[in-house]
């Protein structure tokens, strides 16, 4: 099967947050399936940087007038072994050659022109299904989040409904980002005039690239079961649970797994104590050095609390605020690395200010320390509002980090709550709570400290998170076994 898998970022490449960890780790798993996938990404200039031996393999024309080249490599920093993966990019600088994060400009500004910037990757998909590489031409397209929403929309249009439609699948990372930009926009498109319509891309008025691909995708993934369901409420269907309710029948939840080659304490080139979970003596090495690097009192019985996040609405870290005494007041310790929304910045650095000690911040985007965060620290929080998978809970089970998470999307899929019955039957791999109350949370608080007393129930708890798998191989499964139900389909 010959797959083209659509993203504007992909890691090490490029990364604001975890479509960029996905997006790195399924092609490889997807050629040890078997599967002859290949990627498409924007010409961003770290993705220009990581493209080995580039050969120009055509060009198309945007609606606005310019041109695209289609440039074709290697990824050797993408690739695992024998599995090489090679990627489309768009050699279009003057809608790509911009520093910095793809999305918005130095001051957190959405660049003006995303319209167009995203329309060229949905059209690029489109011609590369149609044979603009003559020597491969993509089966199906898989695209991942709103930047390749268009894709599917352009499939549908190429041929206007006549003839075969190459299929699709469009994976919804974060309902919550919808890329949606002013009608005016539409001529640059490139659409046919009937798809602005409440039935096509037409949002109150506006275009949503999400609403594209959710209706002219064949087939829609989310990345957990949970948040599959949970998206077809008005809760959290953010606008378009209607929609994503007629396509239920399209529309499935397969859960992401972890890279084993980036997130192994074993293996780990980022720590210098590794560890398994036959021995553990790596991981309170580990943390001392962390308590050390971070300023923190250097001690092995207080419980280190961790956060590592993108600091946005999504990620419920006001309760960890409004709970902090919770934490601190029983001689714990809390570490966040984040970056983002700047008033929660400015609440952690100020707390840190206060009782270094105990509270330590670290804003920017720091992949190294994450690392070494996961490895050393206790707990890893994430009390999300709403996470369509959450990937920092998985990285903390496999790194004997217990997860203390929300009830909700993904962490509900991946977290199994600590009772009696599930210590009793072995399944427990860390602290749940329901309800986005600081009551609940801080009680979470509380229930963690209790278990983490409890020292021969906690290095149980730990082990059972350890040994999960979740592994590559049964995710590139269930994405293979939907490609060919898709391919096949009349
Ligand atoms: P989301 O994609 O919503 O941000 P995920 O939990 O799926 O949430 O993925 C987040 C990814 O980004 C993880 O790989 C996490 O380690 C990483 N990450 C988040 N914030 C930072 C940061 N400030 N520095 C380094 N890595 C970060
Ligand atoms: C999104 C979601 C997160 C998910 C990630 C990778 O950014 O917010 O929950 O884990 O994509 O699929």
């Amino acid at each position: 099967m010959r797959i083209l898998q659509v993203s504007a970022e992909i890691f090490p490449l490029l990364k604001t947050g975890g479509l960029a960890d996905i997006a790195g780790a399924l092609p490889p798993a997807l050629l040890a399936a078997g599967c002859d996938i290949r990627v498409l990404l924007p010409g961003f200039p770290a993705v220009m940087a990581g493209l080995k031996d580039p050969v120009r393999v055509g060009a198309f024309g945007t609606p606005w007038g310019d041109q695209v080249e289609v440039l074709f490599g290697a990824l050797p920093a993408v690739s695992q072994g024998a599995h090489t993966v090679f990627a489309y990019v768009l050699s279009a600088p003057a809608l790509y050659n911009r520093p910095g994060n793809p999305y918005e400009d130095a001051h957190k500004q959405a660049y003006a022109d995303n319209h167009r910037r995203f329309a060229a990757l949905g059209w690029a998909a489109a011609h590369l299904a149609h044979g603009l590489d003559r020597l491969w031409r993509a089966q199906l397209v898989h695209a991942h989040d709103w930047h390749a929403a268009l894709a599917p929309a352009c499939l549908a249009a190429w041929n206007d409904g006549r003839g075969a439609r190459v299929p699709s699948v469009f994976t919804i990372h974060n309902l919550a980002y919808q890329g949606v930009f002013w009608p005016q926009n539409f001529p640059d498109l490139g659409l046919p005039g009937p798809m602005f319509s409440m039935h096509g891309l037409e949002y109150y008025g506006q275009i949503s690239f999400m609403k594209a691909g959710l209706t002219y995708a064949s087939h829609i993934t989310t990345v957990s079961p949970t948040y599959a369901r949970e998206i077809q409420t008005p809760e959290q269907g953010c606008g378009l649970d209607g929609l994503l309710r007629d396509r239920a029948g399209s529309l499935s939840g397969i859960l992401n797994a972890v890279d084993d080659h980036v997130w192994n304490p074993a293996k780990d080139v980022h720590l210098k104590h590794h560890f398994d979970v036959r021995n553990m003596a790596g991981k309170a090495l580990n943390k001392a050095a962390l308590q050390t690097e971070m300023g923190l009192a250097v001690s092995a019985d207080a419980p280190l609390f961790a956060v590592v996040s993108r600091l946005t609405e999504q990620k419920g870290l006001p309760l960890v605020l409004a709970g902090l005494d919770e934490i601190i007041g029983r001689g714990g310790q809390l570490l966040v690395l984040g970056n983002g929304d700047t008033a929660l910045e400015q609440a952690f650095a100020h707390h840190a200010r206060g009782n270094p000690a105990q509270i330590a911040f670290r804003t920017g985007y720091d992949e190294s320390l994450a690392h070494r965060i996961f490895a050393g620290s206790d707990i890893i929080q994430v009390p999300s509002r709403f996470e369509p998978c959450g990937l920092t809970q998985m990285y903390g089970l496999k790194y004997g980090t217990l997860p203390l998470v929300r009830r909700v999307g993904g962490l509900a899929d991946t977290v199994t709550d600590t009772d009696l019955e599930t210590l009793d039957n072995q399944s427990a791999t860390g602290i749940v709570f329901n309800e986005f109350t600081v009551e609940d949370y801080r009680h979470a608080v509380r229930r963690a400290f209790a278990l983490y007393h409890r020292r021969s129930d906690w290095s149980h708890v730990r082990q059972t998170g350890m040994r999960i798998a979740f592994d590559w191989a049964t995710a590139a499964q269930r994405y293979t076994t939907l490609y060919e139900s898709l391919i096949q389909a009349p």
